[in-house]
């Protein structure tokens, strides 16, 4: 038999889910001599290497990545492209912090070279961090939409993105008018919306940024456009509650406002969610809506704390998220480390093993884009990643000392960042590789 060009194979330890660790006992598949075989971009097969490696087309070459783990890509549920250069900017709380530093910064948006330079930064900070999916928010200007699918669509990439939508309670300069924002929205979905791998979201800011009549507009266009996401923020902060409360006195909680609009629907993904009762976490539920819950960005800002039992027991899509620059850090690694002590915080407890769930296929389901990406199965694009357990002197001092695949992941978890992703894989390309 010929060699086929196309395929490529992997020898190292894998790790892929099936199913959420909080709800099945046999959730993932570790394979500590695996092979990874990909063919086209695709995801041909993944197992282990004894059984495998037999069934390679002669004279494959084979990655050798043994002692390191390979695993989905990572994804991240929320994440603002424009605020990268604004990541670590003090203020006390959500909303002087969006007065002081996150609308000057997005008012440089208006400029076609400035976006393409930062959409072009943050893609390299995503591949580097070993984040191949991600739900953005780009600014109000339509050239910000442009210039980030222009950026990721050239590396090939799986992205998720959309313009802001906000029409009140902002600065002129970042202001546009409930029809303008919808004209602009609706020709930006004809121009990316499943146009190769990038996808559209509609982007309503937050609901006290936008008059009734936007709102009114963005559920109608999530309604025509059923297969598009929607993403905005709630329930983040109390000040925020209190004011979404006088804005809106006619809704039940600030969720149900989204509701009333028609904007809860599979594909719809709540950033922070942390002010929730459980009417507002069964209207989730019920709806296949996800949250992104943001433990850097809550803490950093002093938001509070999400309540994974609750949303548990409500049976909520979720998923982990940055949130930068309202998140501190890039890496869904320390997102997790924070997400752990914010469970810990509420009582409950989070297993790394469902901590790289939530940020790999429990992710996926919540974008409702589980058979594409998120895990290691066949006919999968071939979006990995490859950690390196021995990243750091520290790293590899505390890995050798681990006992199980759990306690090898924690360690990862409370302990990595981008120094752990060894490389990251696009459809099979490699996007990135670390130096040494
Ligand atoms: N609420 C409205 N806009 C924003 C934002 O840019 N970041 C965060 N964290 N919350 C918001
Ligand atoms: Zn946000």
């Amino acid at each position: 038999m010929q060699t086929t060009p196309n395929v490529q194979a992997y020898r190292a330890g894998l790790l892929t889910f099936h199913a959420d660790p909080a709800f099945s006992e046999r959730a993932h598949s570790w394979y500590e001599d695996g092979l990874l075989i990909v063919a086209d971009g695709k995801i041909q097969a993944a197992g282990d290497w004894a059984n495998l490696h037999a069934t390679l087309p002669p004279d494959t070459p084979v990655t050798d990545y043994r002692g390191k783990i390979i695993t989905a890509g990572f994804i991240d549920a929320h994440i603002h492209y424009p605020q990268t250069d604004m990541i670590a900017s003090p203020a006390p709380g959500l909303l002087p912090w969006l007065e002081q530093y996150t609308f000057p910064t997005e008012r440089a948006f208006a400029d076609p070279a400035h976006a393409a330079g930062v959409a072009e930064f943050f893609l390299d900070e995503l591949m580097r961090v070993g984040t191949t999916t991600a739900l953005v928010y780009c600014t109000v200007h339509p050239q910000s939409v442009d210039a980030f699918f222009t950026a990721s669509e050239a590396r090939g990439l799986r992205m998720i993105a959309g313009k802001v939508m906000m029409d009140r309670h902002c600065p002129d300069f970042l202001c546009d008018t409930a029809e303008r924002g919808a004209l602009e929205s609706e020709e930006l979905i004809g121009r990316w919306h499943n146009r190769g791998r990038s996808q559209y979201a509609i982007t309503p800011r937050f609901a006290p940024t936008s008059t009734e009549a936007q709102m009114e507009l963005a559920g109608a266009l999530a309604r025509k456009y059923p297969d598009t996401y929607l993403q905005t923020h709630v329930s983040e902060n109390e000040e925020e509650c209190r004011w979404v409360k006088q804005l809106y006195p006619q809704a039940r909680s600030y969720l149900d406002v989204y509701d009333r609009y028609g904007m809860l629907r599979p594909r719809a993904v709540f950033g922070h969610c942390i002010w929730l009762d459980g009417q507002d976490r069964a209207r989730l539920a019920e709806t296949k809506s996800a949250a992104a819950v943001c433990p850097t960005s809550n803490l950093f800002l002093g938001s509070g704390l999400f309540d994974f039992e609750e949303a548990d027991k409500a049976g909520m899509l979720m998923a982990l998220a940055t949130d930068v620059g309202g998140g501190t850090s890039f890496s869904m690694l320390q997102t997790m480390n924070e997400a752990y002590k914010v469970a810990r915080l509420k009582g409950s407890y989070l297993p790394a093993l469902r901590m790289f769930y939530l940020s790999t296929l429990g992710a996926a389901r919540s974008l409702h884009l589980d058979g594409t990406i998120g895990s290691l199965a066949a006919g999968n694009e071939a979006d990995f990643i490859v950690l390196d357990p021995q990243a750091t002197p520290l790293l590899a001092r505390r890995t050798a000392r681990t006992e199980s695949l759990e306690e090898m992941l924690f360690a990862l978890a409370l302990l990595g960042d981008d120094r752990v992703i060894a490389a990251t894989y696009s459809a099979g390309k490699r996007v990135h590789a670390r130096e040494g």
